[in-house]
């Protein structure tokens, strides 16, 4: 059986040691310069009585017993494994870096906070620190602009709401696909130096058009219900999975607004695109920004149907990528939209009945 320290780890100063993190595993451990000499000596695969020799001062005992404790916290891997298989894909697939590893995986399938809880939160750090401006004013020497509220465009723009209170009605199949045609259909095709590059509404870094749509129909008028992907290509729907109750819910960390929402759209990146043309990490930014835009075209067709979607970047990364058989590395589950009829009715708040996350 061999063994090799983890191409995962990152190490900080503490009281004289070191503290470890494993972002692949999500482990952390106390490590002693000790430890982190020995973790630099084995880099490479080794066999268990190569490794017994690093560790000369100790009984066969106390050795396995310290192997066993570092392949418990990540810093150690054992040749052959799921953990071995994922230290692989990620030294041969993600191109951008330490940093951007650090970032993406360490987000990925994170608890989240109830909303009692982010709000003890808040009122905590009022106690603490006070309220904080969440404008900037100018001083009344600045230039006033004219009245934005006179075309038709911005007028739709300021009718958009989150609204996670939804009329217990379907959506209708034209609604989701102009939904869907907004943020990710295809409107053009431009040629660059090696080859053509779709073009939608939304703009997309290097026009690598990362994004794939998949929607989750719970009570879509006009669809089965089920998981579909979406192709910007022909502008069509294929089912993919079955849809199970409490899905969407899971789908967005657990936020019990989910589970009335007749449908979802799940925005996933497929960061290898980008990474074909981009060695800049920076390119992982253009990526999340992406989804932004995407978002925010859905969200106004939604608005244009009388609809609220509701975005979340709170997700179940692992669920979602099980759901729909994605397997790469370098893809991920990023930003997801739910899609209602708003319930607005007298009695009912039109406002979001949870604060900002
Ligand atoms: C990137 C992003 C992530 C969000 N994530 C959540 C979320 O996890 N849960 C939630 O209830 N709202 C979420 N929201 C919605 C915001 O809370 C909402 O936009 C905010 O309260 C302002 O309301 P408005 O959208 O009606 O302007 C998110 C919004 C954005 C832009």
């Amino acid at each position: 059986m061999r063994m090799k320290c983890s191409e995962a780890l990152v190490f900080t100063p503490s009281d004289g040691q070191f503290i470890a993190y494993n972002f692949l595993e999500k482990s952390v451990f106390e490590c002693s310069a000790d430890l982190l000499d020995l973790l630099s000596r084995l880099k490479d695969w080794m066999e268990l009585d190569d490794l017994r020799n690093e560790l000369p001062d100790f009984e066969p005992d106390e050795i396995d017993a310290i192997l066993q404790g570092l392949l418990s916290v990540g810093a150690l891997v054992r040749e052959d494994t799921p953990d071995a298989d994922k230290e692989r894909e990620y030294r041969e697939n993600w191109s951008w870096g330490l940093p951007t590893a650090l970032m993406h995986f360490s987000v990925q399938d994170n608890p989240f906070i109830t909303v009692s809880q982010a709000e003890d939160i808040q009122r905590e750090k009022v106690r603490s620190v006070g309220l904080m401006d969440l404008h900037r004013a100018n001083s009344d020497k600045a230039l006033k602009l004219p009245d934005p509220m006179r075309n038709d465009l911005i007028q739709l723009m300021a009718k958009r709401r989150t609204i996670r209170r939804a009329l217990p009605v379907p959506v209708k199949l034209d609604q989701v696909s102009d939904c869907l045609f907004s943020g990710l259909g295809i409107t053009g095709w431009m040629r660059n130096c090696v080859g053509m590059l779709p073009l939608s509404m939304t703009p997309s870094g290097g026009g690598r058009n990362p994004y794939e749509a998949y929607v989750f129909a719970r009570n879509v008028d006009g669809l089965e219900r089920g998981v579909y992907h979406y192709s910007a290509l022909g502008h069509n729907l294929e089912r993919v999975a079955d849809l199970e109750e409490g899905d969407i819910t899971t789908l967005i960390g657990g936020q019990e607004w989910g589970d009335d929402k007749p449908c979802m759209i799940l925005l996933c990146a497929h960061m290898e695109r980008t990474m074909w043309k981009y060695e800049d990490p920076n390119a992982y930014r253009v990526i999340m920004i992406e989804a932004g835009h995407i978002g925010q075209n859905i969200m106004l067709a939604a608005t244009e149907h009388g609809l609220t979607a509701c975005p979340t970047a709170a997700l179940d990364h692992a669920h979602a990528k099980s759901i729909l058989g994605l397997t790469d590395i370098t893809q991920a589950p990023i930003y997801a939209l739910t899609l209602s009829m708003p319930m607005t009715e007298e009695g009912a708040s039109p406002e979001p009945c949870h604060p900002a996350h």
